[in-house]
């Protein structure tokens, strides 16, 4: 017998000792957890201070029944185990009926009357048992997140796999599922498998983007991870679902303002690290200016990333060029032919591009002596490897974030290990490095066109 199995025998014989398994009212706390959570209302409204309310107990005492404070007022935590224990001097609930009654009547542990925030439901019985046996499971191994199973954790991504990109997107898919095969063999992540539910997307951002919102919706699946999204803005996929979105692949133009996590910097940040690393390696003094092509959700994004050119300026501008021609920094935000036109009419002494806009300088193309290409990604990556190396990078910084919430969590657990890999190296050289703030992993790379550094 190999690890896995026993470990899914073990588990099976955890579950059945569950009270509550035992009890064999799983559909009672599947409707328990949808009345918890507001999915369903219940049949009459609750009162508060003599007035209906409708609002789910979630939305108080929390999504996983940890307690937390509205209003000032602290909420207290609903776990049965929390039910159970003294707290604050009070004992714990004596029965279910005592808890019942909080509920629907305001009574607290003593006999007090509960803080009016608290709302009196009125349940009927089914309603009250259906909540009971929820509460029983409640944050516990019997109330997984969606898409989480005994043995199973089921995850999704939106690829293309039909149209232009379909070559890239198999890549994709085929070192992804190379990397859960290997995770699987080695016994799976606290003995569940991950299951990869790949969704074809097709090859334009307006499907890729209508696949990631229509999938996040599936509660059948845990996460979405390591989707290619070329062209789709952060905020395009956003949606009511606290599904995560985590380590996308593709450049968008600005950063995520949502908690949605991308593999690579945006366009944005990588112009504002690119002015950073021109005026630590230009000598020339004077301000940096930057051309671009008059797209102007380019231009939101430059602001949104914190940039200040001295000249943000749209690429044409004869008169622009001539006066501050030979005296200053240059970023071209433009494709490779106007990059290159820059180059020919300017001889600017300093200048920089970004590489998924103008590519890198053929050595043919005669770069300036100081000319640098800001990258993607680290550059330790080749440009060719890139997609698969990120699929492969998704897939291993989910397994090690679900190793670090432990076998029981939520999807609030797995956001916040995901937002703490730092660090976290997925490759020689290469490493993912989120935080709190930052929603993309990986560093800006720089490469110096027409000199003998580079590669740089
Ligand atoms: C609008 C916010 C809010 C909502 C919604 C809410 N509660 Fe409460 N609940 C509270 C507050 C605040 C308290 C603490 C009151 C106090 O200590 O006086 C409380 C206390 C309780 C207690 C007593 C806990 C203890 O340890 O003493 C129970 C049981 C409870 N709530 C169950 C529920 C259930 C079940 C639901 C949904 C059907 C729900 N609550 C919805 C705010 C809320």
């Amino acid at each position: 017998m190999n690890a896995t199995a026993a470990l899914r025998i073990a588990f099976a014989v955890a579950l059945a000792s569950l009270p509550f398994a035992a009890g064999g009212s799983a559909d009672a706390a599947a409707e328990g957890r949808r009345l918890y959570r507001g999915e369903r209302p219940t049949a009459a409204p609750a009162r508060m201070q003599g007035v209906d309310v409708r609002f789910a107990c979630a939305q108080c005492h929390g999504r996983n029944g940890r307690g937390g404070e509205e209003s000032g007022v602290e909420v207290p935590p609903l776990r049965w185990r929390d039910l159970q224990r003294p707290q604050a001097g009070s004992p714990g609930f004596g029965d279910e009926a005592a808890i019942v009654r909080a509920v629907t009547e305001g009574i607290g542990r003593d006999g007090r009357a509960l803080h009016f925030l608290m709302p009196r439901y009125a349940l009927d019985d089914g309603e009250a048992q259906a909540l009971l046996a929820y509460l029983r499971v409640l944050d516990t191994a019997g109330d997984p997140p969606p898409g989480v199973e005994a043995d199973a954790l089921r995850i999704g991504s939106v690829l293309p796999l039909s149209g232009a990109l379909s070559e890239t997107g198999r890549s994709i898919e085929a070192a992804m599922r190379r990397r859960v095969r290997l995770i699987n063999e080695a016994g799976g992540i606290y003995g569940r498998r991950i299951e990869l539910v790949v969704i074809d997307g097709g090859s334009h951002a307006a499907g890729l983007a209508e696949a990631l919102r229509q999938a996040r919706g599936d509660e059948r699946l845990l996460a979405l991870v390591g989707s290619y999204l070329p062209g789709v803005a952060p905020e395009a996929v956003e949606a009511a679902s606290d599904m995560p979105v985590l380590h996308s692949l593709g450049v968008p133009l600005a950063e995520s303002s949502t908690r949605d996590s991308w593999m690579l910097p945006s366009v944005g940040e990588q112009a504002r690290q690119l002015a950073v690393h021109l005026e630590a390696h230009c000598v020339q003094g004077g301000a940096t200016h930057l051309l671009y092509d008059g797209n102007p959700a380019l231009r939101e994004a430059l602001l949104a990333s914190g940039f200040r050119p001295a000249q943000l300026a749209v690429d044409g501008d004869a008169a622009l060029h001539a006066r501050d021609a030979g005296s200053a920094r240059w970023i071209a935000l433009l494709d490779a032919g106007r990059v290159q036109a820059l180059r020919e009419s300017l001889r600017p002494a300093c200048l920089g591009s970004v590489a998924v806009m103008s590519g890198l300088p053929q050595r043919a193309a005669a770069p300036l002596p100081r000319e640098f290409v800001a990258l993607p990604m680290p550059a330790e990556v080749r440009p060719g490897a890139l997609w698969p190396l990120l699929g492969d990078g998704a897939v291993q910084a989910l397994a090690e974030a679900l190793a670090r919430t432990g076998r029981q969590f939520d999807r609030e657990d797995l956001r916040l290990a995901s937002e703490s890999l730092h660090g976290f190296s997925i490759a020689p050289g290469i490493s993912l490095n989120y935080d709190r703030r930052r929603r993309h992993a990986l560093d800006v790379g720089f490469a110096m066109a027409g000199g003998p550094q580079d590669g740089q």
